[in-house]
Parts: structure tokens; C-alpha cells; sequence
């Protein structure tokens, strides 16, 4: 299917960040207030997000089998659940004018596949590519916290047991922390990075403080008439 290109009317905006950094809680939080303020605000989730995109994301975190999953296959099961949903979900939002939240993107493959799981920036950007064609963020924040603390915040989760990539060692949530300070600073048009460590409320005025400059033009939350906002 053919997707946008970067003349739609909407606004995508990803979360990113480690296990437990508070991208969920944050997400709901600007969606709340971007929906009080007249925008369509459609959230969506990765792994997952749809169907197709469920069943994926139950292979790829919770299946009995998935402990003797190569990287390649995870790769390229990750990119299938996002080729679903850009094409099913984000793009007829985009098209629409709605603000899109997602809760992870194509940044996550670049962090945990290419750099924590070293299948290199080649092959990964590659594939993302093909899986989302043009459909960009317009901007990405990653919620950046030690991982001690990411690895606090997952253990005190209660009742859930934890899944594939939660039950990773120390290292590998290392190398998926500075994956993403890496690759945020190389890109400082497109990133926002937020010391997830502050609380709650901290956070969310940041969050908002920094997407007003860069998107929504020092409005308070409400859509001014003709204006999409988009940077690109
Ligand atoms: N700023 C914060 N300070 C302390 N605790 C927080 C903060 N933000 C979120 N939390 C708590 O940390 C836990 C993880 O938050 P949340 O589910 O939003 O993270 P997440 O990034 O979506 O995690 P995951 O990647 O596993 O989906 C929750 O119990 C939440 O209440
Ligand atoms: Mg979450």
C-alpha cells in the first residue's frame, strides 16, 4: 500500500525510552491534554497496536518458544508489526490531521536490534524503511533513565510476569540506554530527551514546553484553524 508522504496534515510524535522510563504514563498524560484542547489524538502501541500487530508482538514477547529467537527474526518480526500499523492505523490519521502518539517506533528496531543486539545501523535502517516508507516522526522524545531504575520500576510491576526483552541482562539495557542518547543527539532536529527520573508532573511540562516550541507554535493546547504544525 502506498503511504504519505510528508505533505498530510497530522502529527506524529513517538515515545521512546527503556522498560518502565514512564513513556505509557506520559503518553496518556498529553494525549489528555491535547485532547482538551481539540485535537483527534489517536495513541498506538508497538510491539502490537493491531491485530496482525497483536499476534506479532505475542510471538515476540510472550511466546513459550521465543527464548530461541534469533535477532534477525526478531528484526523482521518487529518491522512486520510496524509495516501493519503505519499502514492501517498511523497513516489514515496522519491524513486525517490527527495528532498520533506512539508508543514506540522505528527508533526502538535502531536501538535494541541494531545497536543492543549489534545487527548494525545498515540492515536495521534498511528495513525500517521499507516498513514505514516515509511515515517520520515529527518529533521523537526519548524518556531517558539509569537503568537502575528502568530494572526497579519493572520489578515492582505487579502480577505481570515479565516478558522477553524485560527479562534482558544489565548490559543489554546499557547499550539500549546510550543507543538511544546516541542516536538522539545525532538527530537534535528530530529529539527530545527528558530526564525521566523527575517526577510525573516535571516531566509532563517539559514534554509539553518543548513540543510547544517546536510543534504547536506556543498555543496552549488548542488547534488554531488552518495551521497543522507539522516541522516538516
Ligand atoms: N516520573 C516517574 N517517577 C516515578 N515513577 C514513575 C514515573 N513515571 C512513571 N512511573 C511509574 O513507573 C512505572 C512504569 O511507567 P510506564 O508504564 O509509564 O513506563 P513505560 O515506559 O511505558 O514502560 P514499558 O516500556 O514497560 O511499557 C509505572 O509503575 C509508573 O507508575
Ligand atoms: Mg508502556
Amino acid at each position: 500500500m502506498a503511504l504519505p508522504n510528508t505533505q498530510h496534515t497530522g502529527i506524529l510524535i513517538s515515545f521512546e525510552g527503556s522498560e518502565g522510563s514512564g513513556k505509557t504514563t506520559q503518553i496518556t498524560r498529553l494525549g489528555g491534554r491535547l485532547a482538551k484542547g481539540g485535537y483527534e489524538i489517536v495513541t498506538t502501541r508497538e510491539p502490537g497496536g493491531t491485530k496482525i500487530g497483536e499476534q506479532v508482538r505475542e510471538i515476540l514477547l510472550h511466546n513459550s518458544g521465543g527464548d530461541g529467537m534469533f535477532a534477525e527474526t526478531e528484526l523482521l518480526l518487529f518491522a512486520a508489526a510496524r509495516a501493519q500499523i503505519v499502514r492501517e492505523t498511523i497513516a489514515p490519521a496522519l491524513l486525517r490531521g490527527a495528532v498520533v502518539l506512539s508508543d514506540r517506533y522505528l527508533d526502538s528496531s535502531t536501538v535494541y536490534q541494531g545497536i543492543a543486539r549489534n545487527l548494525g545501523k545498515g540492515p536495521v535502517n534498511e528495513i525500517n524503511r521499507f516498513a514505514v516508507g516515509a511515515v517520520m516522526p515529527d518529533v521523537t522524545v526519548v524518556i531517558d533513565v539509569p537503568t537502575k531504575v528502568s530494572i526497579e520500576r519493572i520489578s515492582k510491576r505487579k502480577g505481570a510476569r515479565p516478558d522477553r526483552m524485560e527479562r534482558e541482562n544489565i548490559g543489554f539495557y546499557e547499550k539500549v540506554r546510550d543507543g538511544y542518547l546516541v542516536l538522539a543527539k545525532g538527530l537534535p532536529e528530530r529529539f527530545v530527551v527528558v530526564d525521566g527520573t523527575q517526577s510525573e508532573d516535571a516531566i509532563e511540562a517539559e514534554i509539553w514546553s518543548a513540543l510547544q516550541a517546536r510543534l504547536f507554535n506556543g498555543e496552549q493546547a488548542g488547534r488554531q484553524s488552518g495551521q497543522g504544525g507539522a516541522a516538516e
